[in-house]
């Protein structure tokens, strides 16, 4: 997820374009570059960094008077974050310049075809492939910019928001959207570009949200067209007036960002296997596990180091890697794992999962196993992060940047790639047959629906957050793959409403916890209707009869817990490997609301910090 802004129009663009771009830094912060054009030059600034970085150097560039110009912050996802893959992009003549906010899946196929025909590339990115696709059919055809443009978007595969221009023609700006956001400004004779409206709010409040698939051209004195890039269609420009504050836009109308990222996790995660998850050929594409396969496959064992949410999604990985490959996996925490001399050797792999890739316990594992010759393969979120570096190869989610400290949409989109390991490892290893794989694939790609779905027990987690605010302890209870998620759920609970709160595995409540139990004791059951669920039902009964109250996340349709539970929120039936996707949901949702109910800083909670990257 990156920012992008724009504008066109008599004032600077320069100041324009660089204040947008603070206001985006939200949207991805590990580099930041603009182009803007001043009638006879066209100055490209870019850096590694954040936009003061940027700010800084252009300090240096020369700021010309231009009153077009285009600016990127970004979020890398093809292409370490460093000056020569910061955005804008320009064409090899020089002349066409970029800033793009996705993923282009084809775009290695459109790189070395390009290259055939003498072009050449300073970067990594894709988007660096697509500003000289364009060129390359523009010189071909003629064609006006717009519709170069158009031509070349109908050859790439995967998602866009645009801005382009060329500096001969220096009065038009061309965008583009599919999957990822465009909200253009309307303000006197000029106009403004932005990943959403917060570049622009403080001169207009006018705006048109681009829709999937189309491309506008945006001129000054000049009407704005807008089409279909499949079928060349006009289409209707509708203009809204935005009534939305400046920090409710950054946080897209919600309320706070754990909030927003919660509702981002469908997206996240299809951003997350897209390009990788290929249902249609029934195969999973991962380089960094096919060019490692045999490590994996005569591994003696898996060892999964991490802290805080993300060794709760290793305690995941670990039930459906042992269940897909047979490989013996063991989960621990980093800040044991490092100093407890741990046995480790070079048939050992380390899966390291970190969402900021900084985390100090988590480094400093990595650090012992690669002293004892073991394979490293890092999960983490953030692209270029010193853990990415450390590790001998990974697998990055594509989760866009996590603001809330309390992590959701890492954990969603960290299960999600571990499951996709877990099944080409498997395929691969011949523990689990093509049906298997197949029917796992098959509802995978079906999840981010159902987690869509599932978030509509917003409402019924905000009524019992309502009921049980002012508990002092709270219990969390799963069985199987959704005994971690019972983890997940107290720590979410613990971390942003201070209630003390504790998972367990639900057999293990008559084994001490269950004396805690009374009327003032509400406990959260994941009761879905997949592995051991009668043994479940009993535990509730156990819960019941002394008094506690039961809330339980259920299959929908579920009418026996309904009968014991004193609140139950359904969720939508798939394979219990693939469950902890959603039971998770309802548990983030109690857990956002009972500390919003309570009036804490659900964004930045006391004591705690995004990345902990001191012992
Ligand atoms: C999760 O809600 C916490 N913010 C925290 O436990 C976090 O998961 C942990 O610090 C690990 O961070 P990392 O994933 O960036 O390594």
């Amino acid at each position: 997820m990156c920012g992008i802004v724009g504008y066109i129009g008599h004032r600077d663009a320069s100041s324009i374009v660089l204040e947008g771009l603070k206001k985006l830094e939200y949207r991805g912060y590990d580099s930041a570059g603009l182009a803007l054009y001043d009638g006879q030059k066209l100055n490209v600034t870019k850096t590694k960094g954040k936009v003061a970085t940027l700010e800084n150097k252009l300090l240096t560039t020369g700021n010309t008077n231009s009153s077009i110009g285009i600016g990127h912050t970004r979020w890398a996802t093809h292409g370490e974050p460093n000056d020569k893959n910061s955005h804008p992009h320009y064409s090899n003549s020089g002349e066409l310049v970029i800033i793009h906010n996705g993923i282009i899946e084809n775009y290695d196929s459109i790189r070395k075809e390009l290259i055939k025909r003498g072009y050449k590339f300073k970067s990594d990115t894709d988007t660096e492939v697509l500003i000289n696709l364009i060129e390359e059919i523009q010189n071909k055809t003629q064609l006006k910019l717009g519709e170069a443009v158009q031509l070349a978007l109908k050859e790439i595969v995967g998602a866009y928001a645009i801005a382009v221009f060329d500096i001969k023609k220096p009065n038009e700006l061309v965008v583009a959207k599919l999957g990822s956001p465009l909200a253009v400004g309307i303000g006197k004779n000029e106009y403004f570009i932005g990943s959403d409206a917060s570049p622009f709010l403080e001169f207009t409040n006018r705006a048109i949200y681009l829709e999937d698939g189309q491309v506008a051209a945006i001129r000054l004195n000049k009407p704005i067209k807008i089409w279909e890039i499949d079928n060349n269609k006009p289409t209707p420009v509708v203009v809204q007036e935005l009534k939305m504050s400046l920090e409710a836009t950054e946080k897209g109308g919600y309320d706070h960002f754990m909030l927003k990222e919660i509702y981002e996790q469908p997206s996240a995660i299809r951003d997350t296997y897209r390009g990788r998850l290929l249902t249609d050929e029934k195969i999973i594409k991962m380089a960094g596990i096919e060019d490692n396969i045999e490590k994996f496959i005569n591994a003696d064992r898996i060892i999964i180091v991490a802290c805080g949410t993300s060794w709760h999604a290793g305690l995941v990985a670990e039930y459906i890697l042992e269940d897909l490959t047979r490989t013996p996996v063991e989960v621990e925490y980093a800040s044991e794992f490092r100093y407890r001399n741990p046995i480790i050797t070079s048939q050992d792999v380390i899966i390291a999962i970190s969402q900021s890739g900084e985390t100090a316990d988590t480094l400093a594992a990595i650090k012992i196993a690669k002293e004892n010759s073991a394979f490293v393969f890092g999960v983490c979120n953030v692209v270029g992060s010193t853990i990415a570096r450390e590790t001998h190869a990974g697998a990055y989610t594509h989760a866009g940047p996590e603001i809330g400290v309390a992590s959701t949409k890492a954990f969603t989109t960290q299960i999600t790639v571990l499951t996709l390991i877990a099944l080409k490892l498997g395929l691969a290893k011949k523990t689990i047959n093509n049906k298997t794989f197949e029917e796992l694939i098959t509802e995978l790609n079906q999840i981010p629906e159902k987690l869509e779905e599932t978030l509509n027990c917003n409402k019924i987690a905000m009524d019992i957050a309502k009921v049980y605010k002012n508990s002092q302890n709270c219990l969390f209870l799963g069985r199987g793959y959704n005994f971690p998620v019972a983890l997940e759920g107290a720590l979410k609970l613990k971390e942003i409403s201070y209630i003390h709160a504790e998972g367990y595995p639900a057999a293990e409540m008559k084994h001490g916890p269950i004396a805690l139990i009374d009327e003032n004791m509400p406990i959260i059951v994941v009761a879905i209707n997949k592995g051991h669920y009668e043994k479940t039902v009993s535990n509730i009964q156990e819960i019941k009869a002394r008094k506690g109250k039961v809330i339980a996340v259920v299959t929908k349709g579920d009418v026996t817990v309904k009968e014991l539970a004193n609140h139950v929120i359904e969720i939508p039936e798939t394979l219990e490997t693939l469950s902890p996707l959603l039971t998770t949901i309802p548990l983030q949702l109690f857990s956002y609301h009972t500390a919003v109910l309570l009036n804490k800083n659900v964004d930045q909670p006391r004591n705690l910090a995004k990345s902990v990257t001191v012992e």
